[in-house]
């Protein structure tokens, strides 16, 4: 019987996914509550003897130490090879498969990865489908902080609600780069690439989590299984 819970779509949406790693393979690890369960489908499948010679690449340190530590060989830091494929989450999903990405900080790493694999497959629970990016999740942007005031008032002159994310502990939030995020409430954004060309465009901003046109392969897991989007599909 399947786990119909949330948690369980997120294992059945990563299991699904892991089917298209073979031997061989450099595979791009995500970072997140989802992408950890496909690093734990790996690891397994190592140890059985099921897949071979898989290299491991991660888009955050911490997900780096948990492969790591589950077995999983490691390509490093500078990444002398380019990536097979790439499995990760996302945060919300629109019909054409952009993405809004980074609620767990990673999403420069994650976007470096994206764009250096031959494929990439996002894994995630229905929840996180949308018919406009924006509606449900504020959009992450990382800042370096050396001026990042500055930037905080920039990205509200473009219409963002900005709050600084913070630790549990209430201390500013630092990323792998010991950047800050910005996490920018605009509602439903009416033109994600020409918000994207902005961010790319302001010096200081140094990422944000405006995924587009970098997913091939969208696997969503809910109550009605398992859905399979490729490139070209519309998930509406
Ligand atoms: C990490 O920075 C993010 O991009 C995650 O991939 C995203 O937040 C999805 O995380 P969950 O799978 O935990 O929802």
């Amino acid at each position: 019987m399947s786990d119909d819970t949330l948690d369980g779509h997120k294992q059945r949406a990563a299991a699904y996914a892991v089917q298209f790693v073979q031997p061989g393979m450099i595979v791009g690890l995500g970072t997140g509550s989802t992408a950890i369960h496909a690093v734990r489908g790996i690891a397994a499948l190592l140890a059985q003897g099921v897949l071979r010679d898989v290299v491991g690449f991660a888009t955050s340190r911490a997900v780096g130490q948990e492969a790591a530590r589950l077995g999983i060989p490691m390509l490093t830091e500078d990444m002398p090879r380019e990536i097979d494929v790439t499995i990760d989450g996302a945060d919300e999903i629109d019909p054409e498969m952009n993405l809004i990405k980074g609620g767990g900080g990673a999403l420069l790493r994650e976007k470096i990865a994206a764009q250096a694999s031959r494929r990439v497959i996002i894994v995630a629970d229905d929840s996180k489908l949308s018919d406009r990016l924006g509606t449900r999740q504020a959009l992450p942007v990382e800042v370096l902080p050396f001026g990042w005031r500055s930037q905080a008032r920039f990205l509200a002159a473009l219409g963002a609600s900005v709050s600084v994310r913070r630790t549990p502990g209430g201390q500013d939030a630092r990323t792998d780069q010991d950047n800050m995020i910005l996490d920018c409430a605009f509602g439903p954004i009416a033109d994600a690439a020409g918000l994207a060309g902005r961010l790319s465009a302001r010096a200081g901003i140094v990422g944000h989590g405006l995924f587009l046109d970098l997913a091939d392969d969208v696997i969503v897991v809910g109550p009605g299984g398992v859905r399979h989007m490729r490139r070209g599909d519309a998930c509406a």
